[in-house]
């Protein structure tokens, strides 16, 4: 509030709350009129800046993705996904060597602790396994020797080490949860083609390999999403570094978030066997749901990962004997944009979770791992957020999150309500 006086507020009737960050800028008194003052309660934080980051960038009316600088497009097709956590965490590109020293670095923090199998083993086997992967965040964090070291350097380190071993969490309990010893982790296998190996127990071709290392770098970061404001605001109170992933992976669990994939996957599979799509997508909006996988807070044009992602679906269709179910992806994208045009809501078109979820299916993924999956791949970004958050490395200093909220509940002055005792009390 540093350009604002009380005079000028007070005049307006305005208090804090109600007054857009973006006018918040010298020169204001020849620029905002009352019309451009909006309230900003209730609406999810959207336009609102609350920090400045070096990690990503959107622009949602262009559709584009940029990770430190880099488009995704190029870093999807030329990069890797190691190379890509390295950059999120170190702001640069690696050169040969940090990208071999950080290779080597993951592999060599893949094994997990023994009582982390030991608990997954005694969860239950219906649990969800974006639950369990939330759950054993902490519990890695105590097998963490530097926990409570806060340098930048120790933070990279954790941050190693929950990359390497959130996967392994998540293809562990799959195991387990089907009565099965999990796999040990293949020293000679690259991280996603590790993974596959941990949840098949198969080795993967290595063209599947390289989809799912570019699925991993298409979530690895995406700016001030709600999980990793989740993982910031919570590491602004100085928590450390596995408590804001695991924060943010309840966020991401959600399926207005993350969790759409999942449901995405599920459609689809409800949807096989529907002739008349269109007639599905009119009646589905006309009963106020949401077709899942569509729309984004950020993006007014399509998500720039779905147009790689529905690429990659229209050649793993056609590799894995599976055309049909991304026909029936494509039916409902042109049904929905045909559906929401009608209503004047244009911008709502695929993003990232409308045809990852088919991706995942033909790679041989079960639907509740989905997310996981994007969990596994997010945590980069998640703890290159987290050490910019911690040191200041954007702005000024780090600062703990604080908003404000206006009290509407019960109100009887100052010196509060009176208290009845309990026998007193008439409902
Ligand atoms: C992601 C999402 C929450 C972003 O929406 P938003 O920009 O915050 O906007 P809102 O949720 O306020 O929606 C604005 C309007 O568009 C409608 N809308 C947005 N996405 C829609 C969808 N996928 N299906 C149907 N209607 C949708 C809302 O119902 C709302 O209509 P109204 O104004 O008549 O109430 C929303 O698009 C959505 O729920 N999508 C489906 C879930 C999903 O795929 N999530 C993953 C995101 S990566």
């Amino acid at each position: 509030m540093e350009y604002w006086s009380i005079g000028v507020l007070e005049y307006w009737g305005l208090s804090h709350h109600s007054i857009t960050p973006s006018l918040q800028h010298p020169g204001f008194f020849k620029e905002v009129t009352m019309a451009e003052v909006v309230n900003v309660k209730n609406i999810g934080l959207r336009g609102v800046t609350v920090a400045d980051t070096k990690v990503s960038f959107i622009d949602g009316e262009k559709g584009i993705l940029i990770y430190r600088g880099y488009r995704i497009e190029e870093l999807a097709e030329r990069s890797s996904f190691m190379e890509v956590a390295y950059l999120l965490l170190e702001g640069v590109l690696p050169d040969k060597k940090q990208l071999e020293s950080f290779d080597r670095a993951v592999k060599a923090a893949r094994e997990l602790p023994g009582f982390v199998y030991d608990s997954l083993k005694r969860w239950p086997k219906e649990a969800k396994p974006m639950d369990v992967l939330q759950a054993a965040v902490p519990i890695l964090a105590m097998a963490d020797p530097d926990l409570e070291d806060e340098s930048r350097e120790a933070n990279v380190r954790k941050a190693i080490r929950l990359i390497a071993r959130m996967p392994i969490v998540v293809a562990a309990y799959h195991r387990i949860r089907q009565g099965e010893t999990p796999f040990q982790p293949d020293e000679s296998l690259p991280h996603a083609a590790n993974f596959l190996w941990l949840l098949h127990g198969r080795k993967p071709d290595s063209e599947t390999a390289r989809d799912l290392d570019t699925c991993l770098t298409l979530h690895a970061d995406h700016t001030f999403n709600a999980s990793t404001f989740a993982c910031r605001e919570v590491v602004s109170t100085r928590a450390h570094m596995y408590a804001g992933v695991s924060a943010g992976i309840g966020a991401l669990s959600g399926s207005l978030h993350g969790g759409a994939n999942a449901q995405v996957m599920r459609m689809l599979l409800d949807l096989e066997s529907e002739k008349d799509i269109p007639g599905w997508v009119r009646k589905t909006l006309e009963r106020g749901d949401r077709i899942m996988g569509m729309g984004h807070a950020v993006y007014k044009t399509m998500d720039p990962r779905a147009k790689f992602l529905k690429e990659m679906g229209a050649r793993l269709g056609k590799k894995t004997g599976n055309e049909r179910l991304h026909q029936l992806s494509m039916l409902i994208e042109q049904a929905g944009l045909a559906e929401f045009g009608r209503r004047g809501k244009t911008e709502i078109q695929p993003n990232v979770d409308f045809y990852s979820a088919p991706v995942y299916h033909m790679m041989g993924i079960p639907g509740d791992i989905m997310t996981p999956i994007f969990a596994i791949s997010r945590a980069s970004g998640w703890c290159a957020h987290i050490i910019e958050e911690k040191f200041g490395e954007a702005q000024g200093k780090p600062a703990l999150y604080r908003p404000q909220a206006e009290y509407v509940g019960q109100y009887c002055g100052l010196m509060g309500c009176t208290y009845e005792g309990i026998n007193r009390r008439t409902a």
